[in-house]
């Protein structure tokens, strides 16, 4: 399985994914976990340790990789660059491991406008597509709101992208605007998954005001989820109720 989440900033992008992460681990599968996010923090959420947590650099702040690779400093933008550079060492270089999870962080990206090209969305845009098309782990990908990084190329890989929306219009209008954009990638199966849902009207808002896309499941509001982060674990352990719903996600997904 590979799966891409999205939506809107705060909306439980990170949560979610580390929900999804442990419950694959918990059926035996490898996990490879990409924090697409500019500021990183699916490691914390996965409640992975401060100190390996400090060993991981993201992929986009690796100059001298970078102009290796590419044949060009980041930070450049025009002139002539490798559009394919070698990217297949990376995931296990660079990434670190725990709990069977392979967590890697990829980093931001200074965009220099619609559809820049640099060295650094080079690199990033190809190990994308590797990790899409080459690993064999079941593979999360933690995005920005956007599809950024996911190409034409790598709309077929794409077994699901999720789409959290929690109950607010604004959160609900980014997730049309992610459906538009998914759509000209060609990405199909897309599902929504209602987060941070209170009561019966939080989940009927969602249901009746989501993009016509089926609502595969939905986690609730729970303080757990605080007191996870607060903790330093992931919310997985301490929640069983957010663990079964992140369950029959991964069920119905198949
Ligand atoms: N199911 C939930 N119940 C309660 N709080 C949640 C839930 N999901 C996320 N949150 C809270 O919302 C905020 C954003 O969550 P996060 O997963 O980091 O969102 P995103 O990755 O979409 O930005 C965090 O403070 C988190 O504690
Ligand atoms: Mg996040």
């Amino acid at each position: 399985m590979k799966i891409a989440i999205t939506g809107k900033g705060g909306v439980g992008k990170t949560t979610l994914t580390s929900l999804l992460a442990y419950t694959y681990v918990d059926q035996d599968y490898g996990v490879l976990a990409i924090d697409a996010d500019p500021s990183p923090c699916l490691g914390a959420a996965l409640g992975f340790p401060e100190v390996l947590l400090q060993e991981l650099i993201p992929i986009s702040r690796m100059d001298e990789l970078i102009y290796e690779r590419t044949g060009a400093q980041p930070g450049t933008v025009g002139g002539f660059f490798k559009l394919n550079p070698r990217v297949d060492d990376l995931p296990d270089r660079f990434s670190v491991l725990h709990n069977g999870i392979r967590l890697l962080e990829l980093g931001a990206v200074e965009l220099g406008g619609a559809g820049c090209i640099c060295p650094e969305s080079a690199i990033l845009r190809a190990l994308t597509t590797h990790i899409l098309l080459r690993r064999d782990e079941v593979v999360l990908m933690d995005m920005y709101a956007g599809v950024e990084h996911l190409g034409r190329a790598t709309a077929d890989a794409v077994d699901a992208m999720l789409i959290v929306v929690e109950p607010t219009a604004r959160s609900i209008a980014t997730a049309d605007q992610i459906k538009a954009l998914a759509k000209d990638l060609k990405l199909a199966h897309l599902y929504i998954v209602g987060s941070k849902v209170r009561d019966e009207e939080d989940a009927k808002f969602i249901e009746a005001n989501s993009p016509d896309l089926p609502v595969i499941g939905h986690l609730d509001d729970d303080p757990r989820v605080r007191q996870a982060d607060r903790e330093g674990v992931a919310v997985y352990h301490l929640s069983p109720e957010l663990a079964g719903s992140a369950r029959s996600i991964v069920d119905a997904l198949g």
